[in-house]
């Protein structure tokens, strides 16, 4: 469909520049550190930018360590590989430290979240999603532990900045002596009853990737309140180099360490987090405003527990406003039809004047690499009713979710003006 020539978008002008989903956003300062960097010659792996770093945010988040790491997944990896050995002990050489051990995971997330319990020889079990907050739902985990009371380990994501219902997580994990690892790789800002999110859980992680709330181009953080899992994660991280004169090696390593060049551009944003998360906020609120008349909704959060960072503004088209698509593997079929439409149309829509949104993150059930992992739903069935539509709901939270929801475009650079064109054309598309 050309959607620029199609009579119900008649005077929307393309945008000349792109509107983004989230771009990275500098400042100035970061230049400085950077600069700083190169005139001193601190450019590798020690310097001032990464102790400075290390201390902003360990402030911020209100935990008393971070460790700069070159990625939110290492850091995840690291923080899934501790939590591993804590609970299982040291793994020989050739083994993961989850060799043949469940971990519960969120199931509705980017796939850097999973993948470390693969890397440590484990299997993740996806717990499926709730309405409420788009994150892990606890009584999914409850029939999950009723599954599989064996497992002693929680990877939770805060997806799209809003924290998960953290409380009823944390009793649960409680009540069966299980360790949490928490992904706060888009979260950072978020609070959960005034606590930061990435100081909740046992072992707690944040990304600095390009798209995130403030960004080091790279890098990403293990935060703890403990000086000995801080410095063993220090240690993995740069090839696990024991105190000899000579490179000695007890355990397997790995070149995880954040750069002095990278810690100085995340050292130049971090000033700038919390402006972030208003403007972040400020487009949410807008697109709340104005979409009303739709049968839309925006992504939820518990207003009475939780203050999200607001990284993506996503919509949800009410069930009888959908309107027909379908999603194959790689490629989908929609149908226009009056006063509905469907995430992939208004995606098209978005695309063609020059706009970007994107999917629901697809969940990870339902991704060909995981397709034979266990999923768990509220009512604790899994694979095989997932898709059961059972009085008026799909049991399969994910599954509905990302078949009717889609990421809006939430650039901290966007113009109201811009928003309003934006606004205008997923309007045009339930004409
Ligand atoms: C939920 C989640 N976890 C982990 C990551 C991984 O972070 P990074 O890209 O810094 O490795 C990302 C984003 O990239 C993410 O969105």
């Amino acid at each position: 469909m050309d959607f620029l020539k199609d009579p119900r978008f008649a005077g929307i002008e393309r945008f000349d520049k792109k509107i983004w989903l989230s771009s990275p956003t500098m400042h100035g300062d970061e230049q400085r550190w950077v600069d700083e960097a190169i005139q001193t010659n601190w450019v590798s792996t020690v310097g001032a930018n990464i102790n400075a770093v290390e201390e902003m945010m360990a402030e911020y988040v209100g935990v008393k360590y971070a460790v700069g790491l070159s990625c939110g997944t290492s850091a995840l990896h690291l923080a899934i590989k501790l939590a591993g050995e804590k609970l299982y002990g040291q793994a020989r050489p050739n083994q993961g430290t989850l060799q043949g051990h469940r971990v519960f995971c969120s199931d509705m997330t980017f796939d850097a979240s999973i993948n470390p319990v693969a890397y440590e020889d484990g299997e993740a079990v996806f717990i499926d999603t709730e309405y409420d907050t788009w994150n892990m739902c606890p009584e999914a985990l409850e029939k999950a532990f009723e599954l599989y009371p064996e497992v002693k380990l929680v990877v939770i994501a805060h997806l799209y900045g809003t924290p998960g219902k953290m409380d009823e997580i944390k009793s649960i994990c409680k009540e069966h002596d299980a360790l949490i690892v928490e992904d706060a790789a888009e979260s950072l800002g978020a609070t959960y009853k005034g606590v930061q999110t990435g100081s909740i859980g046992d072992y707690n992680a944040i990304s600095f990737n390009g798209n995130k709330i403030i960004t080091g181009s790279a890098g990403g953080l293990f935060l703890t309140n403990s000086k000995t899992d801080a410095e063993k994660i220090r240690k993995w991280s740069t090839q696990s180099r024991e105190a000899a004169p000579w490179y000695q090696h007890e355990e397997i390593g790995y070149n995880y360490r954040m750069s002095n060049i990278i810690a100085g551009v995340v050292r130049g944003q971090i000033p700038y987090l919390n402006e972030h998360i208003a403007q972040k906020a400020a487009i949410y609120e807008r697109y709340k405003k104005e979409l009303t008349d739709l049968p839309v909704k925006m992504n939820p959060f518990d207003i009475e527990k939780s203050i999200p960072n607001y990284w993506l503004s996503c919509l949800i088209i009410d069930e009888d406003a959908m309107a027909p698509m379908v999603r194959g593997e790689q490629d989908y079929l929609y149908k226009s039809e009056s006063g509905k439409s469907s995430p992939q149309e208004i995606l098209d829509a978005l695309t063609a004047f020059n706009a970007e949104g994107r999917p629901i993150w697809k969940p990870m059930h339902m991704q060909p690499i995981y397709r034979t992992n266990p999923f768990i739903t509220a009512s604790g069935n899994g694979r095989g009713r997932t898709n059961a539509y059972i009085s008026g709901t799909f049991e399969d939270v994910g599954a509905d979710i990302f078949r009717r929801g889609l990421c809006l475009p939430s650039d901290n650079k966007m113009t109201e003006e811009q928003q309003d064109v934006i606004i205008d054309i997923i309007h045009k598309c339930f004409l």
